[in-house]
């Protein structure tokens, strides 16, 4: 298939655990995941929280210390090169509350499931960056409440974050691709066929194909650091030459 990225002036990429996953970070679905070894039913709903507080803390806890031994890999890199290069609207949602594409670079950036790197009370309602672990006893630094604190992620039943501006991006993008992602969880699974509608080329990078991978035009199946940076530098060099379509097959 043949590409004029030139003439692209708007896109959505979304990305999943599978584009942590070679800096160091396990998936969620994978052999060994992380819902391998753990019940969403424990640590990732509200009622979770009501119920054992101090067993969410602490898995969020032991997520939140992983992030100062790992980096952003290739992948991450080559998507906030793309988005400095580019000179249309680019918008990368990411599913993944680590901290990577915040280190690449990455500007035009939504967390839709939250960050490990903050908090928010549920008394004050405030949301205060933090790189240390949570308890029970852990106090507001806005309102002084103590016990008041939970991770910024958007836990199963909760609606997530940045949903008017990604339905606004998605309704007027001309490519999306979605990368390291297995298509299971929505509305994030849904977001191609939004894409679709809109008229977009609509692009799967990952490791293996996804849920929803017979959906999408273009498919390349690899780790992302190979795949990401091939499909964007190639992108790139279809930017800097003005209607000189490049081939992508
Ligand atoms: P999953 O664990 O469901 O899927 C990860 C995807 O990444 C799989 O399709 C893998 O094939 C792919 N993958 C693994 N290694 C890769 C690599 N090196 N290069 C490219 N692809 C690779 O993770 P997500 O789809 O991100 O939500 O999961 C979505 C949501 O489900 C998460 O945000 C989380 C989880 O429950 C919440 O906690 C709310």
């Amino acid at each position: 298939m043949t590409m004029g990225f030139s003439r692209i002036r708007s896109i959505v990429v979304l990305t999943g655990a599978g584009i942590s996953a070679e800096s160091g970070l396990s998936t969620f679905r994978l052999k060994d995941g992380l819902w391998d070894n753990h019940s969403v039913e424990d640590v990732a709903t509200p009622e979770a929280f009501l119920r054992n507080p101090a067993l969410v803390h602490e898995f969020y806890n032991a997520r939140r210390q992983q992030l100062s031994s790992v980096v952003p890999n290739a992948a991450h890199e080559a998507l906030a090169k793309f988005e400095r290069n580019f000179s249309g609207d680019f918008l990368l949602v990411t599913q993944n509350v680590d901290d990577l594409h915040d280190r690449a670079g990455s500007e035009n950036l939504i967390h839709m499931h939250g960050e490990l790197l903050a908090s928010r009370c549920s008394n004050c309602a405030a949301i205060a960056r933090i790189n240390h672990d949570l308890t029970t006893n852990s106090v507001c630094s806005n309102c002084q409440c103590a016990g008041t604190l939970r991770p910024d992620i958007v836990w199963f039943g909760e609606i997530p974050m940045g949903m008017e501006q990604i339905y606004t991006a998605l309704a007027k993008c001309e490519l999306f691709v979605s990368i390291g992602t297995s298509g299971n969880v929505y509305p994030a699974a849904g977001f191609f066929q939004e894409a679709k509608i809109a008229g977009a080329l609509t692009v799967e990078l990952n490791l293996d194909p996804s849920e929803r991978a017979t959906g999408f035009d273009i498919r390349h199946y690899g780790p992302a650091t190979r795949l990401v940076p091939e499909f964007f530098s190639t992108a790139v060099r279809g930017l800097s030459t003005v209607d000189t379509p490049c081939q992508y097959p």
